[in-house]
């Protein structure tokens, strides 16, 4: 399936004050390039340097970009490297900046990657293939608390120790299907009714674990404001509440000036602001877009832009 772009009139509206009198912006999640190419119409002055960390999301952005020409600059990297890509190209700041969390539709599609509950492939779900630990490794190697706590902690799941010993007792697990037979039959029959297929939390958690999801989002968002000049606009569109937190607490810390007591009469602390909030909620997609594109569903849009900060870069 190809990959719609979610919340893409959204994402453009409120990145292109930001670039729309030229400057680079890096799309650190190119996927398919669909926002990409968006903003590349609208700001027909900026440049995109584009990362992603799938080689075969890059050859079809690659391919995809081309009528652009010599404004775009793609990498294979992971966004966690976002500051030493820009460091390599020479680049000392950026106008805006773009993360598009999690997999696309062409990765969730393809049987091979293993990152489907619904499709039968082997157990994967890595996005870049190069790398050493794959869900075949998560569900076969590690022990059973350890294995517990990844299905808790990423996939919020209330019948993570349940889950686990099954998949204990079952190993080797070979396919994606029969870990999703599994996880259903370890579920308690009356709940298996309720938030959606019984395999996709314990799925997601897996993925968060084999691709370091949170951990390299922890990592690139102080990069990524780092590279922004003032006025330069950062944006991320996460679909689960775990990224969503990571998101909205970092940029209220960022957001945040003096934290100062009111009973000193100045300010002792020298905290500054390195982010104004462009959206105080997070945005999110409309029934109709839900009724085109179901991905779009649990997606929110957060965008803050970067401030004049007197004192140089403190954080
Ligand atoms: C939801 S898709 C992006 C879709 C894109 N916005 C579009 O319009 O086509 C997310 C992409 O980010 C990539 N990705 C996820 N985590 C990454 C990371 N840590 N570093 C680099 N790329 C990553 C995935 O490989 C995937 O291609």
């Amino acid at each position: 399936m190809e990959h719609e772009p979610v919340l893409a009139g959204e994402v453009v509206e409120l990145l292109l004050p930001a670039v729309e009198h030229g400057g680079v912006f890096v799309d650190v999640t190119l996927g398919r390039g669909g926002h990409a190419s968006a903003l590349l119409e609208r700001a027909p002055e900026a440049e995109l340097v584009g990362i992603d960390r799938d080689p075969e999301a890059l050859e079809a952005s690659r391919a995809h970009l081309s009528p652009y020409g010599s404004r775009v600059r793609l990498f294979r990297d992971d966004f966690k490297n976002v500051a030493a890509v820009l460091e390599r190209l020479g680049i000392a700041s950026v106008r805006g900046v773009l993360f598009d969390l999690g997999v696309s539709s062409p990765q969730l599609d393809s049987e091979g990657r293993g990152f489907s509950f619904r499709a039968r492939g082997p157990l994967d779900m890595r996005m870049d293939p190069a790398q050493e630990l794959s869900a075949h490794e998560v569900v076969n190697d590690y022990g059973r608390r350890e294995l517990a706590s990844v299905i808790r902690r990423y996939g919020e799941e209330r019948f993570a120790g349940r889950i686990a010993s099954a998949i204990v007792a079952r190993r080797p697990v070979e396919d994606t299907v029969d870990l999703a037979e599994i996880i259903k039959e370890a579920i308690p029959a009356a709940t298996r009714r309720t938030g959606g297929h019984p395999a996709k939390r314990t799925f997601q958690a897996l993925r968060i674990e084999v691709n370091n999801e949170l951990g390299a989002l922890e990592t690139a968002l102080p990069g990524g404001v780092a590279a922004l000049s003032p006025g330069g606009r950062l944006g991320v569109l996460s679909y689960h509440s775990l990224e969503d937190r990571i998101v909205k607490t970092y940029f209220a810390d960022q957001s945040k000036g003096c934290v100062c007591p009111p009973s000193f009469p100045v300010c002792r602390c020298s905290a500054e602001a390195r982010l104004r909030l462009v959206t105080r909620r997070a945005i999110t997609p409309t029934e109709d877009e839900v009724t085109r594109n179901p991905r779009a569903r649990s997606a929110r849009l957060r965008v803050a832009e970067r401030l004049q900060v007197s004192q140089g870069d403190r954080r």
